[in-house]
């Protein structure tokens, strides 16, 4: 079985080579044999009058181990297009700075976004439950959530303001960009790189997810320290797509996001018309079954630092613009040990979703899959009553948690909601419930 037919991957027809795989890479590719230059980036005279385009991810100058640009190779100049204009749709779609409502002390919770009555694709279906930072500045997240009920046709998207990581909850992507096709499903995830021109069709008839829209640093794999050379999401299991392109003269609609607001253009051909690249900024996708979970064989619940796949890091060494973090399935052995995620104050801010199952500090219904949970700086949280109680009677034997998957956008700053997520009937009013109940610990006397 192929590492494609392993991860689901290339659900087009017109992707059937086996993706590159390894985080980081530097990777050539040519949909066409001989379209991609050797031995230099930009000759005189191109394969097939290809044109040549340069795509800087990090600064010309960035330290070499940071530093990230590809080469593309594409039938037509992608500055060749008219002026940008306002884009209507996407109405609660928004970007850092998020001043829309005053940030709230209280812990928020949602239930699922519903799917929208009327055809919506992926960028129309875009919502935008908080965020921090500026996209001006190139610091923060914006965090949103996306239901979709149609693909998008003749239309691609790019986010001159981050890159995009796409956690689906329900329903498979194919998500054609200029570097090559991804297929994902729930359970896997995607990052498209700032900048990076994509469409997205479903699998089915609806599909729901979470994205991190990354202001900051390109996501990249955290230092494992002392765990040594090998965990956590290993770098072979990233799969990069290989070269693949369109070669259609149509009017298709070039949508992109550029200091927070959305603007739009027509081009008479689609844009997703690279033939061949070499370089290290891809698009990427992950499949978080893959991820090798670290936890205690003798006491204490660690740090869920232990649990990041992704991290977008700060100036600050060890205080990241963002970590994704993960739940997954594992077995539980700590002994003498409060086993779920204890009660917390934390300085960083904690963004929460559930791809399925149930999370194991909460065992109400209240977090379910497609709901998403909002714990900014030091407002207390942890397990709900039941998840307490359970959890202190429980004989501690080998234990396997399983069948679920949450999540977590972790960021050094407020995240800040938007006067959407703090209007929307969604919005849970009785969150603050699930810590009630609790009885008074009894001193001796
Ligand atoms: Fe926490």
């Amino acid at each position: 079985m192929t590492v494609l037919e392993r991860l689901n991957l290339g659900g087009d027809q017109t992707a059937v080579r086996p993706p590159h795989t390894g985080f980081g890479g530097y990777f050539e590719s040519e949909a066409v044999a001989g379209s991609l230059p050797i031995g230099r980036n930009s000759p005189q005279k191109t394969p097939f009058g290809l044109y040549a385009e340069q795509l800087s991810g990090t600064a010309f100058t960035a330290p070499r181990a940071d530093n990230r640009r590809s080469w593309l190779y594409r039938l037509q100049p992608s500055a060749a297009h008219r002026p940008f204009q306002p884009y209507a749709n996407a109405p609660l779609l928004r970007s850092g700075p998020f001043d829309e409502v005053p940030p709230t002390p209280n812990r928020l919770r949602w239930d699922p976004l519903p799917a929208p009555a009327e055809p919506v694709d992926f960028v129309d279906g875009l919502i935008s439950y908080g965020g921090n930072g500026d996209v001006a500045a190139q610091a923060g997240i914006g965090i949103h959530a996306y239901a979709a009920t149609r693909s998008m046709k003749d239309r691609v998207f790019f986010s001159a303001d981050g890159e995009m990581l796409i956690v689906p909850q329900q329903g498979g992507l194919v998500i054609r960009t200029e570097l090559g096709v991804l297929a994902i499903e729930p359970l896997q995830i995607a990052v498209i790189p700032r900048g990076v021109r994509f469409a997205v069709r479903l699998s089915g008839a609806f599909a729901r997810g979470y994205v991190c829209e990354n202001y900051g640093a390109p996501f990249r794999l955290p230092e494992l320290g002392p765990i040594g050379a090998n965990g956590l999401a290993n770098p072979r299991d990233f799969v990069i797509p290989q070269a693949w392109f369109e070669d259609r003269a149509v009017s298709t609609e070039l949508v992109q996001k550029f200091q927070g607001r959305l603007w739009t253009t027509s081009l008479d051909h689609s844009p997703l018309d690279v033939v061949a690249w070499h370089g290290n900024l891809a698009p990427y996708a992950y499949d978080l079954r893959r991820f090798n979970v670290i936890n205690t064989v003798s006491y204490d619940h660690p740090d869920p630092s232990i649990f990041t796949v992704l991290t977008s890091p700060s100036e600050q060494p060890g205080v990241a613009n963002c970590d994704f973090v993960i739940f997954p399935p594992r077995w539980m052995v700590a002994e003498d040990t409060f086993r779920p995620p204890w009660f917390h104050r934390n300085v960083m801010s904690e963004f929460m979703g559930l791809i399925h199952g149930v999370y194991d500090a909460k065992e109400g219904d209240g977090f379910a899959p497609g709901g998403a949970s909002l714990h900014n700086p030091m407002s207390g949280h942890g397990p709900d009553a039941a998840a307490y109680r359970n959890a202190v009677a429980a004989e501690l034997k080998p234990h396997r948690i399983k069948d679920t998957m949450a999540f977590m956008f972790e960021s050094r700053w407020v995240i800040r909601p938007t006067l959407w997520a703090v209007q929307t009937p969604l919005a849970q009013s009785d969150y603050d419930a699930v810590w009630q109940g609790f009885p008074k610990a009894e001193l001796p006397r």
